[in-house]
């Protein structure tokens, strides 16, 4: 289960949430109003009059794995779907609703017209806007049929839980929820799910998952000034194309060209795979959502990210000696420089002097994403809180990287960090002492996990 106490919404830059709220703050000024439609009378097909059929609760159930909905509506402690977990948006916190079909609570009373207007078009029973924290600018993608069998798995497969999360209060000018409709207009394309040409039937299916249900642009596309993000579609180039997530570099999933088909499904199917381990808040997307999709759809998934063309590579190998010279001065260990000598104390007994690490056990830091990623949050974080892998049902053990921040001071760390950066075939920007304090004082602020 989740235990971590938020998720991180990706944030805006001050300034930027500033021209945000004076849009906002115009558009009162101005009278604009957008009157919401009076809730529709909910009558025949509620809670009580969908249909009962196992095979479809099996395949809305699977559908809500593909989502990660437990994700956002589950909170530690509390039953699944009960809502209440706490989405940090910048301007204060959005709690998630119970998805639960309890009438008085949850969304028992939802008739199965509104329950597809809240998952695709971020419109709630009432009429009222949702925000965007609730990724349906992707849901907007996904088919009635798979809307129906979603809705019958919360009508029938879910136990009602008579739970009132804490209700979200955001500061004006966010707390108008109507002006998320003009977001909406302006932000999201609200389209439907469309093939390109050229695509055959398991790319098409890949591409249905990871634009639509798997919401991965909600992570892995970079965000405009009010939120957005910049891209919805396949077919644009920023699609997919990396982001940021409370400072963590998320990477592109663009072609993906240092991993095979079969890397891609094992790492969604076991959060490892030959040369990596998943860390940070994509481990949380592996054990609740895509460890527990089928072979197929994975398989899928991956044929579809090997379709987008790559971000252009930062001059990448023009340093083939690299690797052959960092592994021969660590294993002669003579003269070494103070990142240097770090490693080989503290690192190189599971990732080895070659970095190389070990398949499916260590993962490899020559050419990492999370190592050569342009902000160094990432690897700082890992080095200092450390990582664990989720257990999974193809890889049940837990692969464990113990946390630095006792061992090592701020300088130690970003000497070792810019050495990881620039050693073997690495390439990356070093890292400062003033980086390593500034990651360390936001780590010291979050709630224990
Ligand atoms: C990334 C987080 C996130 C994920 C994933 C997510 N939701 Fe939500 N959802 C939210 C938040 C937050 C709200 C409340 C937003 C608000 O109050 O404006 C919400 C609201 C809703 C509502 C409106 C309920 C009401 O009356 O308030 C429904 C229905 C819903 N979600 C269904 C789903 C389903 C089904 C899935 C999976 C397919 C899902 N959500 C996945 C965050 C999420
Ligand atoms: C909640 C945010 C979030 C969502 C949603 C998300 N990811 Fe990720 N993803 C991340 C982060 C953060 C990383 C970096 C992990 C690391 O550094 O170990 C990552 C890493 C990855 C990687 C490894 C890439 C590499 O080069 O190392 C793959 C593949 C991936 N994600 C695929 C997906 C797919 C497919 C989806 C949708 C089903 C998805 N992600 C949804 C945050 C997310
Ligand atoms: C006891 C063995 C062990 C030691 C010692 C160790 N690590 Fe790790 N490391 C791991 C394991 C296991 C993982 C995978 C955990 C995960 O990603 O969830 C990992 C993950 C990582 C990652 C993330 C890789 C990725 O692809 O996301 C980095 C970076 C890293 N270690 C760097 C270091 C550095 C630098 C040191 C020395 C300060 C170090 N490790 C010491 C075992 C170790």
């Amino acid at each position: 289960m989740n235990t971590q106490k938020s998720l991180k919404f990706p944030r805006v830059s001050a300034p930027l949430t500033l021209a945000f709220a004076a849009t906002v703050l115009g558009l009162l000024a101005a009278g604009a109003w957008r009157s919401s439609t009076a809730a529709e009378s909910a009558s025949a097909d509620t809670a009580a009059a969908a249909p009962t059929d196992a095979a479809l609760i099996q395949r809305g159930e699977y559908l809500a794995r593909a989502g990660d909905c437990i994700a956002c509506h589950s909170a530690p402690g509390k039953p699944a779907f009960a809502g209440g977990l706490p989405i940090d948006s910048g301007h204060g916190l959005i709690y998630s609703t119970n998805i639960t079909p309890d009438p008085a609570h949850g969304i028992g009373r939802y008739t199965e017209a509104q329950f597809a207007d809240a998952l695709r078009h971020g419109k709630r029973a009432d009429g009222q806007h949702l925000y965007p924290a609730m990724p349906y600018p992707s849901y907007a993608k996904v088919s009635d049929e798979d809307v129906h069998a979603l809705y019958v798995f919360f009508m029938k497969g879910v136990k009602p839980a008579a739970v009132t999360p804490p209700a979200t209060d955001l500061g004006f000018p966010f707390s108008q929820r109507w002006a998320m409709g003009l977001w909406n207009w302006f932000f999201t394309s609200d389209q439907p799910f469309r093939a390109q040409a050229g695509w055959n039937q398991q790319v098409t299916r890949g591409a249905y998952l990871v634009e639509g249900l798997g919401h991965c642009g909600s992570c892995h596309t970079p965000r405009g000034f009010a939120m957005n993000e910049k891209a919805d579609r396949s077919d644009q180039a920023r699609f997919l194309s990396g982001g940021e997530l409370g400072g963590w570099e998320v990477p592109s999933l663009r072609g993906l060209p240092h991993w095979t088909d079969k890397d891609i499904v094992d790492y969604l199917q076991t959060g490892r795979n030959r040369s990596a381990a998943v860390a940070g808040e994509m481990a949380q997307v592996v054990e609740h959502s895509t460890a527990h999709l089928n072979e197929d759809d994975l398989r899928a998934m991956a044929a579809y990210l090997k379709t987008l063309s790559p971000v252009a590579e930062r001059s990448a190998a023009v340093k083939p000696q690299g690797a052959t010279e960092t592994q021969r001065k660590l294993t002669a260990a003579v003269d070494l420089t103070l990142g240097e000598r770090l490693y080989l104390d503290n690192c190189a007994a599971c990732h080895f002097v070659t970095g190389q690490g070990a398949p499916r056990v260590f993962p490899r830091l020559d050419g990492a994403t999370v190592v050569n990623a342009d902000s160094p949050s990432g690897l700082l974080h890992v080095i200092l809180a450390g990582a664990s892998t989720p257990s999974t049902d193809k890889a049940p053990s837990v692969l464990v990287m113990p946390g630095f921040a006792q061992r090592l001071d701020d300088r130690e760390v970003a000497a070792l960090a810019s050495f990881v950066r620039q050693g073997w075939s690495n390439q990356a920007a070093s890292v400062s002492e003033r980086q390593v304090s500034r990651l360390r004082e936001h780590l010291e602020a979050q709630p224990a996990h």
